[in-house]
C-alpha cells in the first residue's frame, strides 16, 4: 500500500479520479468469515488483530474503510488515514474521513476493555495537521495494555450488533424518556453538542432540507461516480471488495434484491448514465426522511482534525448506545459537505435550526425503529497493515 501520495488541499473538484477505488481489493473470502462480523478468530492470539478485527467494523463515510495500520511494537500500532480511500468529491477537506478514523478508535478502546486491555491514545504524535490537508503523519499512537480487572465497557457486547439503518422507519419519534437517555449519555459537552428533535415542524423541514440536498449532490459526474465507486451491484462485487454498501443495507432482501440485482441495476448502465441512479437515490431519500419522526445532529464550535476524529469516537458511542437501546440509526451527510453547491443549502439548514454560523455541524442522522439490515462488508485485518 503507499502511503507516500499524500494530498495537499489545493482547491475543489478533484473528484473524478475516484472511480479508481472499484480496481481494489482482494477476493479471498472464505464462506464462514461473514465479513469480519463473526468478530476475531477464536484461534488469534495477537491482542492487537483481535482489537483490530473489531476496530474495522465501526461506522464509517460510504463503507471506505480509510485505515491503515503500522504496527510499532507487541502491544503498540499506529493509525493513518489511508491516502487511497478518501472521498474528495463529496467529502473535498476529508471532514468524514478523519470522523471515520475516530469511530475507529473508539471502537477499538471498547474493543480492548472487553478483551481484559486499556487502549491508551496519543492523538496526533507528531503533530496535528490542518483541516485543509492531509500529511503523513499518524492520527493516533495506540498502546494496549493489559489491565486484568478493567471492567469491560458495557458496549462492548454492542459491536457486532451495530449498523447503519438505513431502511423506512415507521414514523414513531422517540419516546422523551429515550431522549433524555442519550441526551444524558451524550452528555453535557459545550465543544461537541448533542441536538435531538422530533417536532412536526421540525420534521417537515428535513424532509425538505435532506431531499433537496441529495437533489443538489447527484447530477455532478465526480460526485456519481464517487458514489457508483462504492456501489456493490451483486455479490460477486461485495466479495471482490469486501467495502461499500449495496441495496442490502437499504433493506432489500430475497427475490426483490435478487430481481434489482440482475434487472434493473448493473455498473456498465449506471456508469454510462447515472440519471435514474441519482433519481432513486433522491427518491429513497424522500422515503426516508418522510418515514422518520427524530433527527438529531453533533454540533462542533472549532473544526480540527481532532475534533473531527473526537466526534467520531462520540458518534459511534451514540450509535452502539441506540443499538443497545432498539432503536435504529442512520447519518444523512448530503447538506453537511462543503463543496461549493452545497454551501447555500447548508447556510439555510443552520439558520431553520437558530445553529451559530461559525459553528459545523459534523454529523446529522435520523433515529427512529426498523427492522435491521444486513451488516455491510469488511475487508481483511490483514489488508489495513502496512507492510
Ligand atoms: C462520517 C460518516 C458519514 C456518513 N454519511 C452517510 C450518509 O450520508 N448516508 C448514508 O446512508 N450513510 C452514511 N454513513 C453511514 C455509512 O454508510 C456506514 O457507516 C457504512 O456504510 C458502514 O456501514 P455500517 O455503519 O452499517 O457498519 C456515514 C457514516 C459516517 C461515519
Amino acid at each position: 500500500m503507499n502511503r507516500r501520495n499524500f494530498i495537499k488541499i489545493t482547491g475543489l473538484g478533484i473528484g473524478t479520479a475516484a472511480l479508481g477505488s472499484t480496481v481494489v481489493g482482494c477476493s479471498d473470502v472464505t464462506p464462514t468469515d461473514n465479513f469480519g462480523w463473526n468478530g476475531p478468530d477464536p484461534a488469534e492470539q495477537d491482542i492487537r488483530m483481535k482489537v483490530l478485527a473489531y476496530a474495522i467494523l465501526c461506522p464509517n463515510p460510504h463503507n471506505k474503510q480509510p485505515w491503515i495500520i503500522n504496527l510499532t511494537g507487541s502491544h503498540s500500532f499506529d493509525l493513518y488515514v489511508d491516502p487511497e480511500r478518501l472521498l474528495p468529491a463529496t467529502d473535498p477537506f476529508y471532514r468524514q474521513i478523519h470522523i471515520g478514523q475516530g469511530t475507529f478508535l473508539e471502537t477499538l478502546a471498547i474493543a480492548a476493555s472487553g478483551l481484559g486491555h486499556e487502549a491508551s491514545i496519543d492523538y496526533f504524535p507528531q503533530g496535528m495537521y490542518s483541516n485543509t490537508e492531509l500529511l503523513d503523519k499518524p492520527v493516533a499512537s495506540i498502546e494496549l495494555i493489559e489491565r486484568p480487572g478493567i471492567t469491560p465497557d458495557p458496549l462492548f457486547a454492542q459491536l457486532l450488533i451495530r449498523h447503519s439503518n438505513k431502511r423506512e422507519y415507521d414514523n414513531r419519534s422517540l419516546s422523551q424518556t429515550e431522549t433524555e437517555t442519550l441526551q444524558s449519555f451524550h452528555g453535557k459537552n459545550n465543544n461537541h453538542a448533542l441536538s435531538i428533535v422530533s417536532s412536526a415542524e421540525a420534521k417537515q423541514h428535513f424532509e425538505q432540507i435532506l431531499t433537496d440536498a441529495m437533489q443538489i449532490e447527484v447530477g455532478d459526474k465526480g460526485r456519481d461516480h464517487e458514489t457508483i465507486a462504492m456501489f456493490r451491484f451483486n455479490e460477486d462485487e461485495v466479495k471482490q471488495h469486501r467495502d461499500g454498501f449495496s441495496v442490502a443495507q437499504a433493506g432489500l432482501s430475497g427475490l426483490k434484491k435478487v430481481f434489482v440485482e440482475n434487472f434493473i441495476l448493473s455498473r456498465e448502465s449506471t456508469e454510462k448514465d447515472p440519471t435514474s441512479f441519482g433519481e432513486q437515490a433522491v427518491t429513497m431519500t424522500q422515503k426516508a426522511a418522510e418515514s422518520t419522526a427524530t433527527f438529531a445532529w453533533i454540533t462542533t464550535t472549532g473544526n480540527s482534525r481532532l475534533d473531527q476524529v473526537i466526534v467520531g469516537r462520540e458518534y459511534c458511542r451514540i450509535n452502539l448506545k441506540t443499538t443497545a437501546m432498539g432503536l435504529a440509526q442512520h447519518p444523512m451527510s448530503q447538506v453537511l459537505q462543503e463543496y461549493p453547491e452545497m454551501l447555500p443549502l447548508q447556510a439555510r439548514f443552520k439558520e431553520t435550526f437558530g445553529i451559530d454560523k461559525g459553528d459545523t455541524v459534523q454529523m446529522l442522522f435520523r433515529l427512529g425503529r426498523a427492522e435491521a439490515t444486513p451488516h455491510g462488508p469488511r475487508r481483511l485485518v490483514t489488508q489495513i497493515i502496512n507492510s
